[in-house]
């Protein structure tokens, strides 16, 4: 199956609602996501799939800086973070994940040198497995920072 990585519109935030519910992730309400299509510094991608499969999965990502930090020897210049990133379960291991974070790093190249940083559910050892995959290192571990359930985040990092 051929999947096409695209900007999300305000429009397609019911069937992201679906598929965060579905893979049990912290919620955000439909608002959220409408505000994300439209907020500035924010890359909100979507993998859509051939007609009658619309949306296959989706990737928030913010921009956290974007300033040429002097301290930075390598010259980085910005900070960015994937707040939410989830696949519909039916299309699970199709390479889907990966081409959604690929397109998300190649959108902050455009930006320059920096880091792409992430938490995820210490229990969650499939995405971990899945960053480690696509080259983030663990760099460090909040206790308890997620509710219902209680869970610590690890947290990871890759340099773009
Ligand atoms: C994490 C997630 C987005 C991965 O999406 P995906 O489309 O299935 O991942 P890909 O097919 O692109 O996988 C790329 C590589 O990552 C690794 N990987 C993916 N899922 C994995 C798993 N369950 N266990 C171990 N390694 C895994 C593999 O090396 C895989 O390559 P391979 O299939 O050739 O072996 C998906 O499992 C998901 O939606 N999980 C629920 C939500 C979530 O946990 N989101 C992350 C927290 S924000």
């Amino acid at each position: 199956m051929v999947w096409k990585i695209r900007k999300a519109r305000a429009e397609d935030s019911a069937a992201v609602k679906m598929i965060e519910r579905e893979a049990g992730l912290s919620e955000w309400t439909e608002a959220d996501y409408r505000n994300e299509a439209v907020r500035e510094g924010s890359v909100f991608l979507i993998a859509s799939g051939p007609e009658g499969i619309p949306i296959a999965g989706f990737l928030v990502m913010r921009l956290i800086t974007n300033q040429v930090k002097a301290d930075e020897p390598d010259g980085s210049s910005f900070e960015a973070e994937i707040l939410n990133l989830a696949v519909r379960k039916k299309f699970l291991r199709m390479g889907i994940g990966k081409s959604l974070v690929s397109s998300a790093v190649s959108e902050l190249r455009k930006s320059g040198k920096g880091v792409l940083h992430l938490e995820v559910r210490s229990r969650n050892r499939s995405a971990v497995s899945f960053y480690e995959r696509l080259g983030f290192r663990i760099c460090g571990r909040r206790a308890r920072f997620y509710a219902t359930p209680p869970d610590d985040a690890i947290l990871m990092s890759r340099r773009i």
